[in-house]
């Protein structure tokens, strides 16, 4: 496993969107292996392709001892709204309030391609929202933007 550098904003990489996974082979999961490592050294609870300069689907949650690893997630279902704070490893500095689902129901591979679903709420199901947005190029300070219009 190796440390990644983070690409902080305004890195153009962080605007992207990012390519669906297809291939699932031993790179794929060194790749998921370094981001876990790169965002528990960085102490977050979340990390997505495109913060460590990768533009495909990818990103890792991590919150106490819940720990999940994201290919091709798509939300699928959403339940509820939650208010809160949140921060991100690329956009040092900066936290926001956020206007995100309190429930979320992602589809997605794991790193061998096996197709899975999750559910979940709270602060975990914000943690999902913030990952997967960023494989759009979204940050979380443009729904902060958002929400006061
Ligand atoms: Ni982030």
């Amino acid at each position: 496993m190796a440390l990644r550098d983070i690409v902080t904003d305004p890195n153009p990489t962080l605007r992207k969107k990012c390519r669906q996974v297809e291939v699932f082979d031993e790179k794929l999961g060194r790749l998921l292996d370094d981001m876990r490592e790169t965002m528990r050294h960085a102490d977050g609870v979340g990390l997505a392709g495109p913060q460590i300069g990768i533009l495909r689907r990818i990103a890792v949650v991590e919150v106490d001892d819940f720990y999940i690893e994201f290919v091709n997630p798509v939300i699928v279902k959403t339940k509820g709204e939650q208010d809160g704070g949140e921060a991100c490893l690329s956009v040092p500095e900066k936290s926001a309030n956020v206007k995100r689902p309190y429930k979320v129901t992602v589809d997605y591979q794991d790193r061998t391609g096996k197709a899975m679903t999750v559910t979940a709420e709270g602060f975990i199901a914000r943690a999902f929202c913030h990952e997967i947005d960023h494989l759009d190029g979204i940050l979380f300070y443009d729904r902060a933007k958002e929400g006061r219009e």
